[in-house]
């Protein structure tokens, strides 16, 4: 057998860019407001260590690269890194790795961050998909999420990418604070009508000290709103293919159905986590935010089982019980419990558990049920 066969390909890698010009006020991940130049320089050379300690730990669990399938820059807002970004990618990135023959390279784009002349050097590199953080396609709303951004840039930025025929992917969100007035269909519709291909649409998760946790939407009226996304993105012939994902002809992110299949996906950036997946285990790593150091979890047995399981549900590829489990009865008794609450598609069959829009919106809901009937 040849001695590279023994080895895992990396076939998928996430970069984290931890700068945002603005700090929107719901938001969690790892970021930093971006005020000088010096602190990309500074990110750089982090970056530059993360990677050669990349490398080793790669090299440390007989994993390397093999052409990359799919390449995510997301953030913070990684538009923001077009001036020495490109450069450095080109020096320091790829020329340890080279890209498949059919990727998918996905940059993470804010309205109004973003030139024609960085756009074409995105393309130079090789950017083939953009997902932009739209969020509302309203000015009130855009104002209530605290965004930097206006209906004016977000329009310019999307009549770009369509002027270039570019495949690209709206975000939202919905739950949002004093939204009992948004029409979120008629948002959705001007979209699709700018020539997205994709959307992900997420519920509002406020933490605890959200300023606007008072004027939260109710239970009620998020599943209202999130079931008019699906209906309406269903009805111009977008499909539901996971809980906060719609894509137009098969459009899907290749890189998130990685996520979702439990596939291996490397990362480097601050704070940024990726998961090797071995036949009986997974290690995931996380990057530390101001150092090339990182912590590992090994994930095993029934946690593995539970990781799995719940990703599987997400999505469309959904669940097959014989594939996890030796005694699926349970899932039988389950399987007419959800179809009876119309919780699952029409694809579905008493082996193949796939969900309905109305079943992504009760997945959580949907684990418990099988915690209570399934032995683990
Ligand atoms: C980390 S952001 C980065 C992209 C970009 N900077 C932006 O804000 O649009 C990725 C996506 O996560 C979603 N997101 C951020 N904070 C969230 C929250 N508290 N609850 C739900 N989704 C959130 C937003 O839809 C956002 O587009
Ligand atoms: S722009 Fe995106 S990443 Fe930055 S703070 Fe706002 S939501 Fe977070």
């Amino acid at each position: 057998m040849n001695k590279d066969s023994l080895i895992n390909k990396i076939s998928s890698l996430y970069l984290h860019f931890p700068y945002c010009i603005h700090l929107c006020n719901y938001c969690d991940f790892y970021k930093n407001k971006l005020e000088d130049e010096n602190q990309i320089k500074q990110f750089e050379e982090l970056l530059t260590l993360q990677w050669h300690e990349h490398k080793r730990l790669l090299s440390n669990h007989k994993m390397s690269f093999g052409g990359l399938e799919t390449l995510y820059f997301g953030g913070g807002t990684p538009s923001l890194w077009s001036l020495s970004g490109i450069d450095f990618i080109k020096k320091k990135l790829f020329k340890d790795i080279s890209l498949a023959n059919d990727y998918e390279f996905t940059l993470e784009v804010d309205p109004g961050t973003i030139t024609e002349k960085e756009l074409n050097k995105w393309l130079e590199l090789g950017v083939n998909r953009f997902s932009v953080g739209v969020q509302a396609y309203n000015n009130k709303m855009l104002e209530v999420l605290d965004r930097r951004h206006r209906l004016n840039e977000i329009e310019s930025c999307l009549k770009m990418l369509q002027s270039y025929d570019l495949n690209f992917s709206v975000d939202l969100l919905i739950g949002a604070p004093k939204s009992s007035d948004r029409n979120i269909v008629t948002e959705l519709s001007s979209l699709d009508d700018l020539g997205a291909s994709h959307f992900s649409v997420y519920i509002l998760n406020a933490r605890a000290n959200y300023p606007l946790k008072k004027y939260l939407a109710t239970d009620e009226k998020i599943q209202s709103e999130y079931l008019s996304v699906a209906n309406f993105l269903k009805s111009k012939g977008y499909e539901h293919y996971e809980v906060s994902n719609f894509a137009k002809n098969q459009k899907y992110s290749k890189h998130n159905l990685r996520y979702w299949k439990y596939n291996s996906v490397s990362a480097v950036g601050p704070n940024a986590t990726g998961l090797f997946a071995f036949k009986d285990r997974a290690l995931r790593f996380q990057w530390k935010s101001l150092s090339a150091g990182y912590k590992t979890e090994e994930i095993l047995g029934e946690s593995l089982l539970i990781e799995k399981l719940y990703m599987n549900l997400r999505y469309h590829g959904g669940h097959k019980p014989s594939e996890l489990f030796s005694d699926t009865s349970a899932f039988e008794q389950l399987f007419n419990k959800w179809k009876n609450a119309g919780y699952l598609s029409d694809k579905a069959h008493m082996g193949h558990i796939i969900l309905s829009s109305e079943g992504y919106l009760m997945c959580d809901s949907l684990m418990d049920d099988i915690f209570k009937e399934v032995e683990f």
